[in-house]
């Protein structure tokens, strides 16, 4: 009986909050509350459209245009992860500035009149550094993420009630009047919950609770989880859910599905993920046709992994396929598709929350499900053809019906086809790249090469090869390990061999470039080996190892391992020398980030030189100062002639790319840039390249985006559906 607390609550709750109704999605200050059907809020059940928006995967400037064109598009309802890397640095230090300021994101979906969904996580997953935890909890004596323990449970307990306390404060509660409808706690963790053993179940009845406890007077949903307690609600994850989700936990709670997957995450050295617009639709309108009432979109706007915020090879672009792309414009048919549906499915919308529904085979592949309120004398019908191949002609209510393959059908009074999922209507569009500048220049750009320690320079040292990460306690992506050794073997035609657990190493001796390897997302650890030539007497071996994000998934994050493992130079079958247990220096950083020299003000703390033809040399930094295209389109820097490292306009990091990393179709997997227009000023922009590789600066260059058609809008007449 305990799951019904919030129908006592709300009885009381009702009576003390009066707000006032202004625009649809701002509420009256009543708790949200659910049953079988649906969320209910403002005491109606809601059959909502969900997406996916990133507040720190975009700037502020763009957060407005965003949601205008999810509102446009048909959405009731933003979701959002809670990014808690973003937020608690350290512990108890804050930070809500600029790309971080949840409160003025929420404010935002408030002032365009749509609810919010805030997933907090505080693990998030999400392809983000570390899946959103701090990397800070990794030296907290004792703790084992995700699990009933102790220490964890105490930061990710004080991190939740620290955000729910900031909603409240700010009233952005829906029982407050404010946005937020729904919350989330933990996320998808059923697929490690096996791992903990008993402390699994134990980790969600806790979390659950404490949640519940915060009493935000809105439900809280944990996706991916089919024993959520109540009165926390499993929800659906995935690609399919209308197939696969084998329905909530009670047959009080409603049937959800917090991400519906517009596409997927791409990684380097791998392809963009393309779902056609029929696909979405096509499961979409199963989803509702089979109780759904919830559906969210992952990614609605994907955006940029800014700075050194993507997880172990993500590239820095996110879910470019979402029907917003990268940079906020639309992508056409997706977003016009979905937008019908949405209308479609809203049009008949009472029919569907309150009607009775009945379902039935209309042939071997081929359903119906009707929703009829026999009272009002209203009917809706989804026909379904899941045949992939084939028209199938089927009779319903005695008309007959030609479906296309692998087709929703929405009849309005049963009868009248007011949308079928894979006759597209909107029109594809295209986007135009318009080169501004050419960074060819040459005497504009200037250099740096970094310096490669010795083990002398080291002051960490020690006789074994530690863990990258707990070395760099994430500050950098880089660690050198460094040693010195007398070559006193005869060694005819030695090589180098280096095995990593990832993701990035690059090799000098004595100074002198050998080479790199890397593993893939799919494959972190590799082995690297090089022919090498030695001096007689003292060597120097310094090895560059990279990490291209923390890992964001999977049990016991905080025991992962990464960097190097074995070190060693052959000789001969016999003989080697064997480096695993050796005297190893240690640096974290170059020194280019450690004297921060992409920032302007610390420019002029090394020496620049002209950068003379092609210079392709690695661990190298390039400075240019450029103008600003003209205009208001999205701009992007087109690295396509670099190898791998990082790039900054005017102080900030735009992410890090890695182009030399081909795809199995021999392409790069991302190659052009975003550079916010917020980023940049009128004049005299400073973009700072660091490239491991080599790379030539002198083919980069800037580019506008912009599309080819601009975006009808579908007339409701020529839709021709009635309009309840
Ligand atoms: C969270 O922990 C900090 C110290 O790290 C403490 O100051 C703060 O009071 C705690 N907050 C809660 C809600 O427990
Ligand atoms: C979710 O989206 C994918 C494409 O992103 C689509 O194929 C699938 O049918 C959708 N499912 C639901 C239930 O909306
Ligand atoms: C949908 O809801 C109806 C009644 O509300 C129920 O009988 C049916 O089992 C549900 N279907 C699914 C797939 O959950
Ligand atoms: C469903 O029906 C009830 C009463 O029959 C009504 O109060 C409610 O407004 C209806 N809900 C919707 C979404 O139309
Ligand atoms: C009705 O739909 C459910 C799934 O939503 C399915 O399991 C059941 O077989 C269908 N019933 C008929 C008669 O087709
Ligand atoms: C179908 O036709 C038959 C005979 O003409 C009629 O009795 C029945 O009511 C019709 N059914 C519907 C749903 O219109
Ligand atoms: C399938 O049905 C659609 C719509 O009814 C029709 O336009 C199309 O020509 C049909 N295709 C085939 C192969 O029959
Ligand atoms: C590293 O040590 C060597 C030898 O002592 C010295 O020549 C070099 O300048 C040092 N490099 C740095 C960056 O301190
Ligand atoms: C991390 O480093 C500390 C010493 O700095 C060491 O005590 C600890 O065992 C290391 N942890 C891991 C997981 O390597
Ligand atoms: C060769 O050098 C290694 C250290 O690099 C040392 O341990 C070994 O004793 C030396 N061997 C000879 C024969 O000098
Ligand atoms: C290194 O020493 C070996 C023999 O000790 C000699 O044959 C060789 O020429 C020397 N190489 C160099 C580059 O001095
Ligand atoms: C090198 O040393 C490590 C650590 O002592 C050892 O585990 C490994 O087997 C050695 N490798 C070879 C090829 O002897």
């Amino acid at each position: 009986m305990e799951l019904w607390w919030w129908q006592l609550r709300r009885a009381f709750v009702v009576a003390a909050v009066v707000v006032v109704i202004t625009q649809e999605g701002c509420v009256r200050g009543e708790d949200v509350t659910y049953d079988g059907r649906s969320l209910i809020i403002d005491g109606e059940r809601r059959l909502l459209f969900s997406g996916s928006i990133h507040y720190p995967r975009s700037t502020p400037e763009m957060w407005g245009s965003l949601i205008g064109k999810a509102k446009e598009g048909g959405l009731n309802v933003i979701q959002t992860y809670v990014f808690w890397n973003r937020h608690e640095p350290q512990p108890g230090q804050y930070d809500f500035s600029g790309r971080n300021d949840l409160v003025k994101f929420i404010k935002e979906i408030q002032a365009q009149g749509l609810y919010a969904c805030l997933r907090i996580g505080p693990f998030i997953e999400s392809e983000w550094t570390y899946g959103g935890l701090p990397f800070w909890l990794h030296d907290v004596p004792g703790i084992v993420y995700r699990s009933d323990n102790e220490p964890f449970k105490f930061y990710m307990q004080n991190f939740t009630t620290k955000i729910v306390n900031l909603m409240k404060s700010e009233g952005l509660y829906a029982s407050q009047g404010g946005p937020i409808i729904l919350s989330q706690i933990e996320n998808e963790y059923q697929n490690i919950e096996a791992a903990f053993h008993e402390k699994g179940p134990s980790y969600v009845r806790w979390a659950a609770k404490m949640a519940v406890d915060l009493q935000t007077g809105a439900p809280w949903v944990m996706c991916k989880q089919t024993d959520a307690p109540d009165p926390v609600i499993n929800t659906c994850n995935g690609m399919k859910c209308g197939q696969t989700f084998g329905g909530p936990n009670s047959p009080n709670k409603p049937t959800m599905w917090t991400e519906n997957w517009t596409s997927f995450y791409q990684v380097y050295g791998g392809e963009p993920y393309i779902r056609s617009a029929e696909d979405i639709a096509f499961h979409v309108a199963l989803f509702i046709a089979r109780n759904g009432s919830y559906i969210n979109y992952y990614m609605y706007h994907g955006g940029t992994n800014f700075g050194r915020t993507g997880s172990a090879y993500v590239i820095t672009g996110y879910y470019d396929q979402a029907p917003l792309d990268e940079y906020g414009l639309l992508r056409q048919p997706k977003w016009g598709h979905l937008k019908e549906l949405h209308a479609a499915i809203k049009s008949c919308s009472t029919t569907l929350l309150n009607g009775t529904r009945t379902n039935f085979s209309l042939g071997q592949l081929q359903e119906a499900y009707v929703f009829s309120e026999e009272s009002a004398g209203r009917c809706v019908a989804f026909l379904i053809n899941n045949d992939e191949k084939s028209n199938a002609t089927v009779q319903f209510r005695n008309a007959s019906h030609e479906l296309m393959p692998k087709s929703v059908a929405i009849l309005s009074d049963c009868e009248k086809e007011i949308f079928n999922t894979a006759r597209v209507n909107t029109k594809q569009n295209k986007r135009i790249i318009r080169s501004t500048k050419i960074f060819d220049t040459m005497d504009k750009w200037q250099k740096f090469t970094d310096i490669i320690p010795n083990f002398e320079n080291t002051s960490l040292q020690s006789d074994t090869l530690l863990e990258h990460m707990n070395v760099t306690k994430d500050v950098s992506d880089y660690l050198w390990y460094t040693l010195s050794f007398q070559h006193n073997i005869s060694c005819a035609e030695p090589v180098l061999v280096v095995e990593s657990l990832g993701h990035v190493t690059h090799a000098f001796i004595n100074n002198m470039y050998i080479g790199n390897g890397h593993g893939s997302h799919d494959t972190k650890q590799f082995v690297m080996e090089k022919p090498i030539g030695l001096n007689n007497g003292t060597n120097n071996i310094s090895l560059l190892s990279v990490m291209v994000g923390l890992p964001d998934s999977g049990a016991y994050l905080e025991r992962r391992f990464a960097g190097l493992r074995r070190v060693e130079i052959q000789c001969s079958k016999k003989e080697l020398y064997n480096f695993t247990n050796y005297d190893w220096g240690y640096q974290v950083g170059l020194l280019g980030e450690k004297m921060q020299i992409y920032k302007e003000e610390n420019m002029d703390n090394v020496e620049w030189s002209d950068v003379g033809g092609s210079s392709n040399q690695p661990l190298t930094w390039y400075k240019i100062v450029f103008e600003p295209p003209v205009g208001n389109d999205p701009v992007i820097l087109n690295l396509s002639s670099m190898g791998k490292g990082e790039a900054w306009v005017n102080d900030q990091s735009i992410g890090r790319y890695w182009v030399s990393f081909l795809t199995s179709k021999g392409k790069p997997s991302q190659t052009m840039y975003h550079i916010p227009r917020s980023f940049l000023k009128n004049s005299g922009n400073l973009l700072v390249l660091l490239e491991e590789y080599g790379g030539n600066p002198l083919h980069t260059s800037l580019n506008t985006i912009s599309l080819s058609t601009m975006y009808e809008p579908i007339s409701h007449n020529e839709l021709r559906y009635k309009n309840y």
